[in-house]
C-alpha cells in the first residue's frame, strides 16, 4: 500500500506521520512515479512549522523527488514506463512513496547521476546556478560573500562561484562546517557565531567589500550582509533560517548604490525550456566535476520528524535524504 507523511495541523516535527494513501492512474499529462528518494529542505521545516501557508492541510509535504517512472497518462510525450527521473514542484506532495507529477516538471536523470544524488542536490543546485547565473551572474576575479556556507545549497554555490573565477567568503557555524566550506572552495571562512564577520570581510577585502553577498540565512545576518557590500554591492536575500528579515527602509540601499533581491527558484523555473536550461547547467557542472555533490545522509520516509530536527538545529552535515 502506497504511504506518506500527512501533516494534519502546523507545529513541531512530530506534526509529520506516516499513513497510507490512494494514489490513482496518472490524468493526462500525467506521470506515476514510484518514488525511490525524496529530497529534505529548510522550505519544508517553514511549511511543517506554519511560517509558511502554502500547502493546504490536510496535505502531504515536500518539494523534491526521484524515482521510477511506473505509468504515463494520455498525450504524455518524451516519458515511459522505467525512466529515471527527478523533479522540483511547487504543488508539494514529495513525502510519498508512490505519487501522480504532472510530466512536465521531470527531468530525465543522466547515466551517472542515482536516484539519491538527485534527491539531495536538484532543488539545491538549481538554486545555486540561479543565484551564479541568473540572480547576480558571477564575474571573474569578483569577490563573493556566501553565508551559510556549508549548508545544503550553500556548500554547491561555494563551488560553483569559486568555479567561475570568484574569491568565495564563506561564514560557518562550527569548526567541523569550516572545514567542510573550505573544502568547498572558500578561500577564506569565518566562524560567524563567534568573530564579526563585517570586520573579517573588510578586512580580506582591503575595506573595499564583496560584490555580492548571498545570504539565506536572514535574521541574524541581513545587516552585516549589507554592510559587507562594495559601492554597487549586490545582496541576495533567498532564505531565512534563523528567522524572517525585519521590515527594511529602502533608502539604506543608497549609501552605496546597492541593490537587494528576495529571488524564489520557482519563479525562474516557471516556464520548461527555463528548468531545462538550469538543469543541463546543472547536470553540466556536476559531469566537469566542477561542482561535487555529496549524495548525502539517508532516512526512513518515516523518520521525516527527525530529519527536520536535524536540519533546524544546525546538526546536518550532509544534505538529507528520505527514503520510502
Ligand atoms: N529562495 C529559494 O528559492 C530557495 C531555494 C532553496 C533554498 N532556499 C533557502 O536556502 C537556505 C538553505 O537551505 P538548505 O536546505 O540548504 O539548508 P542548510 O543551509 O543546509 O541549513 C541551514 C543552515 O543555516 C545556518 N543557520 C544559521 N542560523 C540558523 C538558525 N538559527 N537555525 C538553523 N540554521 C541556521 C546553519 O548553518 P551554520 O551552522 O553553519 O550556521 C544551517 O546549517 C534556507 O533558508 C532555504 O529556505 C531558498
Amino acid at each position: 500500500m502506497p504511504h506518506a507523511i500527512i501533516l494534519r495541523h502546523h507545529g513541531a516535527p512530530e506534526m509529520l506521520r506516516l499513513e497510507e494513501i490512494a494514489v490513482g492512474a496518472p490524468g493526462p499529462g500525467e506521470i506515476r512515479l514510484r518514488q525511490t528518494a525524496i529530497g529534505v529542505n529548510f522550505h519544508d521545516c517553514y511549511v511543517r512549522s506554519g511560517l509558511y501557508r502554502t500547502l493546504s492541510l490536510p496535505g502531504i509535504p515536500g518539494i523534491e523527488g526521484a524515482g521510477v517512472v511506473e505509468a504515463v497518462g494520455p498525450g504524455v510525450a518524451g516519458f515511459a514506463p522505467g525512466d529515471r527521473v527527478a523533479y522540483v514542484t511547487a504543488q508539494y506532495g514529495c513525502y510519498a512513496s508512490e505519487r501522480v507529477l504532472p510530466a512536465s516538471l521531470a527531468l530525465k536523470l543522466p547515466d551517472g547521476v542515482s536516484e539519491l544524488l538527485a534527491a539531495s542536490v536538484l532543488l539545491k543546485g538549481l538554486t545555486a546556478g540561479m543565484l551564479v547565473r541568473d540572480v547576480h551572474p558571477v564575474r571573474p576575479g569578483e569577490t563573493v560573500l556566501v553565508q551559510a556556507a556549508a549548508g545544503g545549497v550553500g556548500r554547491l554555490l561555494c563551488q560553483w562561484a569559486a568555479h567561475l573565477g570568484a574569491t568565495v567568503i564563506g561564514t560557518a557555524g562550527s569548526p567541523a562546517k569550516a572545514a567542510i566550506a573550505r573544502a568547498a572552495g572558500c578561500a577564506h571562512v569565518i566562524l560567524y557565531r563567534e568573530e564579526d564577520f563585517v570586520a573579517r570581510v573588510m578586512q580580506v577585502t582591503g575595506g573595499r567589500g564583496v560584490a555580492v553577498a548571498y545570504d539565506s540565512v536572514g535574521r541574524d545576518t541581513f545587516d552585516g550582509s549589507l554592510e559587507c557590500l562594495a559601492l554597487r554591492g549586490h545582496l541576495v536575500n533567498f532564505g531565512q533560517s534563523s528567522g524572517p528579515v525585519a521590515p527594511f527602509a529602502i533608502p539604506r540601499l543608497s549609501a552605496r548604490s546597492n541593490s537587494l533581491t528576495r529571488p524564489m527558484l520557482f519563479h525562474y523555473t516557471a516556464e520548461r525550456p527555463a528548468l531545462e536550461a538550469m538543469a543541463a547547467a546543472l547536470f553540466g557542472v556536476l559531469a566537469s566535476g566542477a561542482v561535487r555533490a555529496d549524495p548525502g545522509r539517508t532516512l526512513p520516509l518515516a523518520e521525516a520528524a527527525e530529519a527536520h530536527r536535524l536540519l533546524e538545529s544546525r546538526a546536518a552535515e550532509a544534505p538529507l535524504v528520505l527514503v520510502p
